[in-house]
């Protein structure tokens, strides 16, 4: 089955609003594509200035985080209402980086998936070992577990939609990207898991990235891998390079 490519960059905690207009107007004739969805998930300060400016373009604004609760009492926190409201079509979900430094469970990533689904928007769920956990030979044990709380009473039709982003730990901010066939491995164990949740049609459907250091050198070949359905990238995604990842073929 043939998936369209999906490609986003993760900003993460960088870009000030009037930056944030700047990067996306550099952008946008240089990850100008029909051959992949282009996302860009900004903080969520950024997200209407950068829609503003993505106007016209092929870019797609996501986010990088939202709560499981409607509204009310979680100071600093962002509503999913508050994100379709503001046009916002994805959503990261459970980034490590989320689960180290807030404490974010399998558990909360299941219920924001939940939440997400509930109001339309696109889950980008993130999964991925620590370097320990890869050097004990544990790495698939551990993302099927991730995988399969994530998705708990998620239903095929909704896990169709969603993208997974694999991300192993030691390649995030490091520079090491994965290997070619150490992101495959993991991308097609995943789909395999996907498969046992639910089913082949499901498997096949949903879309797989890889992320974790992905560069202009590095894209075209984890891209061209048979379950890697396109990349979330952090530290490239904030420079011209990402044009030319997302024009990796
Ligand atoms: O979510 C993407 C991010 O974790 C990868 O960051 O800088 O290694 O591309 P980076």
């Amino acid at each position: 089955m043939a998936r369209k490519k999906i490609i986003a960059g993760n900003w993460k905690m960088n870009m000030t609003p009037s930056q944030a207009v700047a990067l996306v107007n550099e952008l946008k004739p240089l990850v100008a594509t029909e051959e992949a969805d282009v996302v860009f998930c900004v903080p969520a300060i950024d997200i209407i200035p950068a829609m503003e400016a993505a106007k016209g373009s092929n870019i797609v604004i996501g986010a990088e985080n939202m709560y499981f609760e409607e509204k009310g009492a979680y100071t600093g926190e962002i509503a999913p209402e508050m994100l379709t409201d503001a046009g916002v079509k994805y959503v990261i979900i459970g980034h490590s980086e989320r689960r180290e430094y807030f404490g974010e469970s399998d558990e909360d990533v299941n219920k924001k998936v939940l939440k997400a689904f509930e109001h339309g928007i696109t889950p980008i769920i993130c999964c991925g070992e620590t370097l320990a956990q890869r050097e004990q030979g544990v790495t698939m044990d551990f993302v099927r577990m991730q995988i399969k709380i994530a998705f708990q009473n998620v239903t095929a039709d909704q896990a169709k939609t969603a993208v997974i982003a694999y991300e192993p730990i030691w390649a995030i901010g490091t520079g090491k990207t994965a290997t070619t066939e150490q992101a495959q491995e993991v991308c097609a164990g995943i789909r395999a898991c996907i498969a046992e949740i639910y089913d082949e049609a499901t498997a096949e459907a949903i879309r797989i990235q890889y992320g974790g250091s992905v560069n202009p050198a590095t894209a075209p070949e984890l891209f061209a891998q048979p379950d890697i359905d396109g990349g979330l990238v952090g530290g490239a995604s904030l420079k011209a390079d990402f044009g030319k990842i997302v024009n990796w073929k």
